[in-house]
Order: structure tokens, then C-alpha cells, then sequence
């Protein structure tokens, strides 16, 4: 086992959080040991059905425990679902079968805080959706904050614009006072945030060279994203004018997490702004020369993502385990 990386995931399973689970489940590299759900893309009861079932059609072979988790972030009210980027499911408004899986008794948060106190400067936590389980976790057990080996985080934007306003990416701007919480902490973060991951994109043409490679067992999964991800090209195609092709944002936090020299990072100090309107959630870095405001952050500032998409696409196709 000791060239797998053990991983948790925290997930608001829309269609990018689909594809990050179906590659940490198949990637020969890593072991998920539990995954946590939250609101975001959708409520935390649809994500968590999501899970449910993605983790069923990704059928890995291993148990994977799953835990709910917040509902809402931690003093604004959510706003609710994004049906136009991710449909009314969550999932592209693509059907997969129920699953028999029961969900832990825990939460999120306490799922966290147990699973890294087991195994500490072990795990890797890789989180993709709105930041409130991991700041419920370490309200709950603040030891946690040195316990995990790494911590990485897709969310925020430094040097390119935001996504849910001229200046605060999603993620960060769906719960900015769990985000800050995060920054604030010792944990080791790496964040993956719209600077790679806007660049990362699968198009089309890879979705036709699956189609002809996909492996021989995972062509449920091939007609579950060719499903998915239609609604997720429309929109990057009216929002980004991307062509033919769609951000893959949760996927690269979670190939980053395996394989860092994919990306450059910069450290910077940093903190989260906690205000109303256009900055909630915002990423101040302070590149002063004398920087008095934040702490160390490592930040993913270019990536190989032609690299990044090969890795990805890998875990699907014949000749993978
Ligand atoms: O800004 C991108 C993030 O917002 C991704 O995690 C996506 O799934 C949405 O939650
Ligand atoms: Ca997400």
C-alpha cells in the first residue's frame, strides 16, 4: 500500500464532482477512504443521492463509506440549486440506478475529525465543494489542522476572473466564512482554483476518443457522461464561449493531489473576504514586499493540462486496471 495515497473527498456532487469521483475510485494511485457531501451545486439530500449512485456505477471494488454534511453554509442562507450549469439532478439530469448503500451515522464533520485522528499525517483531503464540512471539522476537533499529510482545495481565483462574480469563484463565495475559517487554520492547503482549472478542459474530441477506447467494463460510465456533461458544454459554450469544451475543475484538484508536478505553485500569504456583494469570498494574497496580511498559502498558478486531461481520461480507457 505504500505508494497509494489514502484520500478523503468532500463533494457537492455535480457533474465536475461526478468526474473527480469516477477518477479517485478508478485511479490505481489512490484509495478513498470515505467521502463527505455538502450543498452547492445542488442540496445536500440530491448530493448526497448523487454520491450514492456514482459511487455504485464506478463499481472500484472496495468499500467506500459516505457521510451527509451541512446543509447550509455557516451564517448566510443558501441560495439554492444551479440548475443552468449542472441540470435540476445535479448530474446533467442524467438517471443512474438507487443504491443499496447505507450512509454513515456521523456527519461530515465528525467523519473527518475520526478518520484523521485514525490515521494522522496519513490522509489526503481533497475537497471540491463548498468549504463548511471542513470548517465544522475543525470547530469541532482544532487539532485536526496538523493531523492531515496534505490538504487540497479546489476553489478561489487569484490572477483570473471569478465565476460567481467578477471576483469570487463558487466554491469560496457559496460559504466565505467557512472558507476563511480554512485559511486561518495551520492546515497544509494547496489551493487548485479557476487559475488551472479554467484551463483544464476536456472537449468533445476527448469524449469521441473515448467512446472508441473506453474500456470494456466501464461503458456504463461513458453513457452516464455522455449524458452529463451535454447541459455542462452548453454552458461553458454560452458563459465562457468555450468551444466544444468544459472546465474540469474538480478532476484537476484531485490529479493535482496525486501528481503536483503537473502544476506551478506560488506561495502567498493570504486570507478569504468575509463582506457582502461582490468580494464575499474573494482571495486577498498580499504580495507586498513586507506582507502583513494572511498566512502561507500554496497556489496553483499554471498547469500542464494537456497532461492533466491524459491522466483523467486514463482511468477510462482499455489497459487501465
Ligand atoms: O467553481 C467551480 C466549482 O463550483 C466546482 O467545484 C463545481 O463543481 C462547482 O461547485
Ligand atoms: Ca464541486
Amino acid at each position: 500500500m505504500s505508494n497509494i495515497n489514502r484520500m478523503l473527498l468532500d463533494v457537492d456532487t455535480g457533474i465536475d464532482d461526478a468526474l473527480a469521483i469516477l477518477y479517485a475510485l478508478l485511479s490505481p494511485e489512490i484509495n478513498v477512504e470515505g467521502i463527505t457531501t455538502g450543498f452547492g451545486n445542488i442540496d445536500v439530500e440530491q448530493a448526497t443521492e448523487n454520491t450514492l449512485r456514482v459511487v455504485q456505477v464506478a463499481n472500484c471494488g472496495y468499500e467506500v463509506p459516505i457521510a451527509k454534511g451541512a446543509a447550509g453554509p455557516l451564517k448566510r442562507v443558501f441560495p439554492g440549486s444551479v440548475s443552468h450549469i449542472h441540470g435540476h439532478n445535479g448530474i446533467g439530469d442524467a438517471i443512474l440506478p438507487p443504491s443499496p448503500q447505507q450512509l454513515e451515522e456521523e456527519s461530515a464533520a465528525q467523519f473527518i475529525v475520526r478518520k484523521v485522528n485514525e490515521s494522522p499525517g496519513e490522509l489526503t483531503l481533497v475537497t471540491v465543494g463548498r468549504q463548511t464540512n471542513l470548517a465544522l471539522a475543525l470547530q469541532l476537533d482544532p487539532s485536526i489542522e496538523t493531523k492531515f499529510k496534505k490538504v487540497v482545495v479546489m476553489g478561489g481565483c487569484v490572477f483570473v476572473p471569478g465565476n460567481s462574480t467578477p471576483v469570487s469563484e463558487a466554491n469560496f463565495y457559496g460559504d466565505p466564512e467557512a472558507a476563511a475559517i480554512v485559511f486561518e487554520s495551520q492546515l497544509p492547503l494547496t489551493i487548485v482554483g479557476l487559475d488551472v482549472t479554467q484551463k483544464t478542459r476536456l472537449s468533445k474530441r476527448h469524449m469521441a476518443y473515448l467512446s472508441q477506447e473506453i474500456a470494456d467494463d466501464k461503458q456504463e460510465i461513458l453513457d452516464f457522461l455522455n449524458v452529463a456533461l451535454e447541459p455542462y458544454f452548453d454552458f461553458y459554450a454560452f458563459s465562457n464561449k468555450f468551444d466544444g469544451e468544459c472546465a474540469m475543475h474538480d478532476p484537476l484538484a484531485v490529479i493535482v493531489a496525486i501528481n503536483p508536478s503537473l502544476v506551478q505553485i506560488e506561495t502567498m500569504n493570504a486570507v478569504i473576504d468575509c463582506g457582502s456583494g461582490y468580494t464575499a469570498g474573494m482571495i486577498i494574497t498580499d504580495r507586498r514586499v513586507r506582507s502583513t496580511v494572511g498566512r502561507p498559502v500554496d497556489f496553483c498558478l499554471e498547469v500542464d493540462q494537456e497532461k492533466a486531461i491524459a491522466q483523467l481520461l486514463s482511468v477510462f480507457t482499455k489497459g487501465e486496471k
